[in-house]
């Protein structure tokens, strides 16, 4: 059966936060949160920086395991180290004749195959002096957990966010105006960056009732 990426609600074109495993030349294991863009229903796109473990573990094995959960636990404990072994669980033999691991308690995981990756330095990234890598998986075989499984998305969340603000803006003080107005901005930054047409959409509606309110929305 041919892959598809959609049964898990991942969408061509759209950005999703997913926790990537990973293992080293030792076969020692690695997670961390990374953005993915769906290219194809069966691939996907990563920017990574150097520096990190999984970049260095992808680019030894060329192939790893994209993670699609929203437990926060595992994203936090991914983002300041790894996840503990407790957690994970292995693949059996891959192609490559690896033994990747994944997390337990994953919605759903695919095992994606290194296809590209290009790696460059550029000056104006937010992160100086540091190379920069595009690499596009190929998914090889994809495993659902949980039928109800949902990407999560950074623009919904923006998005919540911003509605909680606008439903106290009238109620606060001058200073916390302003401050949910920018707020606003950045959420409006995040939404038409990694946003899907409905929330580009409610972010537009948002800004048009701020607008016809007499609020402005230029950062100052
Ligand atoms: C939600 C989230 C998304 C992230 N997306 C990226 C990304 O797309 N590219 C990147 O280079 N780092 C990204 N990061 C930062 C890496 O997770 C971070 O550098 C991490 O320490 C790398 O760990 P590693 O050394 O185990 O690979 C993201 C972090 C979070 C919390």
């Amino acid at each position: 059966m041919e892959i598809d990426l959609s049964e898990i609600g991942m969408h061509k074109g759209q950005q999703y936060e997913i926790i990537i495993t990973s293992i080293d030349k030792e076969g020692n294991s690695n997670a961390a949160p990374f953005g993915l863009r769906v290219l194809e229903n069966d691939e996907i796109f990563l920017r990574i920086f150097d520096g990190g473990m999984t970049i260095q573990n992808i680019k030894d094995k060329r192939e790893f395991i994209v993670n699609v959960t929203d437990d926060p636990l595992m994203f936090t404990l991914s983002s300041i180290d790894t996840i503990p072994e407790k957690h994970l669980s292995k693949t059996s033999k891959t192609k490559s004749n690896n033994e990747l691991p994944f997390l337990t308690n994953a919605d759903a995981y695919f095992i994606c195959e290194v296809k590209e990756l290009k790696s460059i330095y550029r000056e104006n990234d937010p992160i100086k002096d540091t190379g920069i890598n595009f690499i596009k998986g190929k998914v090889v075989e994809l495993n659902i957990k949980n039928k109800c499984v949902k990407p999560l998305n950074r623009a919904i969340h923006a998005l919540i966010e911003s509605l909680v603000n606008y439903s106290r803006i009238n109620i606060v003080d001058d200073e916390t105006q302003h401050e949910f107005l920018n707020r606003f901005l950045e959420s409006e930054r995040i939404v038409k960056r990694v946003g899907n047409s409905e929330e580009k959409e409610a972010i537009q509606i948002l800004r048009e009732d701020l607008l016809s309110q007499g609020f402005e929305l230029e950062k100052k």
